[in-house]
């Protein structure tokens, strides 16, 4: 594959293409992280079973603020890490910026600005955050080097940008900042000692300390969810797929593209919510392709998986 100029990564990002993406730790697998429909090209892309929550890459510290709610120890370990391999969980601020499927539902974001020198040329020429997950398929080691991100997903991308190989090689540190509470979720280069020598001592290991829902990784509507449902029962609203629709407000898709209902799910969701129905119902979704994580956040969501 013909390596692309950062000026062609920016370009296509803008297009709603993909992008392979350097950085220091491992390649990334790039789209808008506004885009719903790119992002949900990235989990389709990775053959990835489920939706989590993705990082968003900026460029740096001010653009970070624009997506995320920092605190004072959120700006310290900004201050102290960026750019570089750590990410920060914090509240979201713009929901717009970073969709609900980049998110899984959360009300928090993950924000990295990488030190890596081709990342931030084209993250600054995007000016908007970039959500790249490792660039591998899933169940893969993630990619180090352009040839073997290229190997991978190379096939989905609009542009690859070759940023040498990779000087760190694990996947960045991911602690969060949340409710004045700092916990390491991932462990990664920047070491909890690094971390705990600017911020003090961190809250356990994001196991005991977690408030409830705050920081849990598996959104769910408030409302009880049914699936595989063929119509709206009294007092439901139904979300909609292919043949079988409710009220086309609360369509996955219209038409049967997995694509579209990834890219609409978590939006649902919460717009179903605010009408406070008894409960959701959600028309049948094949387990092919994308539909592999529709279905298994749907089964969650029902209280059928823990
Ligand atoms: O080094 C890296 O971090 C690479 C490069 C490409 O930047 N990216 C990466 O992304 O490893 P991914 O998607 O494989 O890992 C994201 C991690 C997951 O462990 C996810 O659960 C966590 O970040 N995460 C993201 N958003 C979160 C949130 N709102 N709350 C809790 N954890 C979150
Ligand atoms: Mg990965």
């Amino acid at each position: 594959m013909t390596p692309s100029s950062a000026r062609d990564a920016a370009d296509a990002l803008r297009a709603g293409r993909l992008i392979l993406l350097p950085t220091e730790t491992v390649y990334g697998l790039g789209a808008d992280a506004g885009d719903a429909q790119a992002v949900a090209a990235v989990f389709e892309a990775k053959g990835r079973p489920r939706f989590n929550p993705l990082i968003s890459h900026v460029a740096d510290a001010v653009a970070a603020e624009r997506i995320a709610v920092m605190d004072d120890r959120a700006r310290a370990l900004a201050e102290a890490f960026w750019p570089g391999p750590l990410t920060l969980v914090m509240p979201v601020r713009d929901r717009e910026r970073v969709c609900d499927l980049a998110r899984a539902g959360l009300d928090s974001v993950a924000v990295r600005v990488p030190g890596h020198a081709r990342a931030r040329e084209i993250l600054a020429l995007f000016d908007r955050p970039v959500v790249a997950p490792s660039a591998n398929r899933s169940g893969r080691p993630s990619p180090t080097t352009f040839a073997d991100a290229v190997e991978e997903t190379g096939f989905a991308v609009g542009a690859a940008v070759d940023g040498g190989d990779c000087a760190v090689g694990v996947e960045s540190t991911v602690v969060s900042v949340l409710d004045g509470r700092v916990s390491l979720l991932r462990p990664g280069s920047v070491t909890r000692e690094e971390i705990e020598a600017v911020v003090g001592a961190l809250s356990d290991d994001g196991q005991g300390h977690r408030s409830p829902g705050r920081l849990s990784v598996h959104y769910a509507p408030d409302a009880p969810v049914r699936i595989n449902a063929i119509e709206a029962r009294a007092g439901e609203i139904l979300l909609g797929f292919g043949p079988i629709q409710g009220d086309p407000r609360f369509a996955l898709s219209r038409r049967d593209n997995l694509r579209e209902a990834a890219a609409n799910l978590f939006r649902r969701f919460r717009e179903a919510d605010r009408e406070r129905p008894t409960g959701i119902a959600v028309a049948p979704i094949p387990a092919t392709g994308l539909g592999e994580a529709i279905n298994d956040r749907l089964k969650r969501a029902a209280g059928f998986v823990g």
